[in-house]
């Protein structure tokens, strides 16, 4: 499949990641993000979601999007998918092959490095870690590559030194940045997908400004679903980790609803 509209979130669902995995694919989610990051991710539980839903007869695998990342050891606990005294690249490897089992697939969607090694700029060992990536991508067992948690020096270093660029980006996106505008900028210029995330969590104050409360009341809508649906209209491709079913539902509806173009500008700057 091409890139979804919408990524269920799969981050702090621990024993629930399987049923709710599955309740999302379920609900018409097609697109799912996780990470091989046992701290905050439970891979091998979204795999056990997916078997669930292929066994249910709901998708075959050729209708999902599935996504993943590598994590470095900074970034995790004591419990490794990779031996951390292997080299960056061995430990790509390791991480990759380990995703594939958790996923029970051969190809995935999308690899991300889940962040670079230095909050300040795009090291050497980032340049390791691509490279590695960009060999599993050659060797068919990713579609796809990506980065996260980058800011436009990471970005602007990473193409100056003349690594092939992402085709997504995945940042948190604060709507006091202008909805990370610099970034999501830097992205349209060079057709990467921008991926958001904590779009609701991360703006309080976009989610309850009258202007979208009014939008929401108007379409007998939610904030969130407004919010949503903004992200959509400015090229996002949205991140939810709703827990709820209600929420997983509003959350794929509100593809539909109306934004003027006016509308889209004003909220765009809303809080910054
Ligand atoms: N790359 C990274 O470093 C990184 C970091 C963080 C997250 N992520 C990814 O992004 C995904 C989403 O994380 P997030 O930070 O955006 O937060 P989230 O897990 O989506 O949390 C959203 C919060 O908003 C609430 N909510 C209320 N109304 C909602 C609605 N209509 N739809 C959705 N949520 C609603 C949810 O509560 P209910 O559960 O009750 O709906 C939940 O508490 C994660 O699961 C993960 O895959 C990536």
């Amino acid at each position: 499949m091409d890139v979804p509209q919408f990524l269920y979130g799969t981050a702090w669902k621990e024993d629930r990641t399987p049923a709710l995995t599955e309740l999302a694919i379920r609900t018409g989610f097609r697109a799912i993000d996780t990470a091989n990051q046992r701290r905050h991710y439970f891979e091998a539980g979204v795999g056990q979601g997916l078997a669930a839903a292929y066994r249910a007869g709901i998708v075959t695998r050729a209708d999902l999007f599935l996504q993943t990342k590598f994590t470095y050891r900074g970034g995790q606990d004591h419990r490794l998918p990779y031996d951390p005294a292997a080299d960056l690249a061995t430990q790509v490897a390791q991480s990759l092959a380990s995703s594939l089992e958790h996923l029970a697939t051969d190809q995935i969607d999308s690899y991300v490095l889940h962040g670079p090694a230095s909050g300040r700029e795009w090291s050497d060992a980032d340049a390791e870690v691509w490279a590695a990536m960009i060999k599993e991508r050659d060797a068919g067992r990713t579609r796809l590559l990506g980065v996260s948690n980058v800011s436009p020096r990471h970005l602007i270093q990473m193409v100056a030194s003349r690594a092939e660029p992402p085709a997504f980006v995945q940042n948190r996106c604060f709507a006091r940045l202008g909805w990370d505008r610099d970034v999501r900028a830097f992205c349209a210029e060079r057709g990467i997908v921008y991926q958001g995330f904590s779009l609701l969590t991360a703006n309080p104050e976009a989610l309850h400004h009258p202007f979208v409360t009014r939008i929401a009341a108007r379409e007998h809508a939610t904030p969130a679903q407004v919010i949503f649906r903004f992200a959509r209209a400015v090229g996002m491709l949205p991140l939810t980790g709703t827990s709820s079913a209600e929420h997983m539902q509003q959350d794929l509806a509100s593809l539909a609803l109306p934004l003027s173009e006016q509308e889209v500008g004003a909220i765009e700057s809303l809080a910054g």
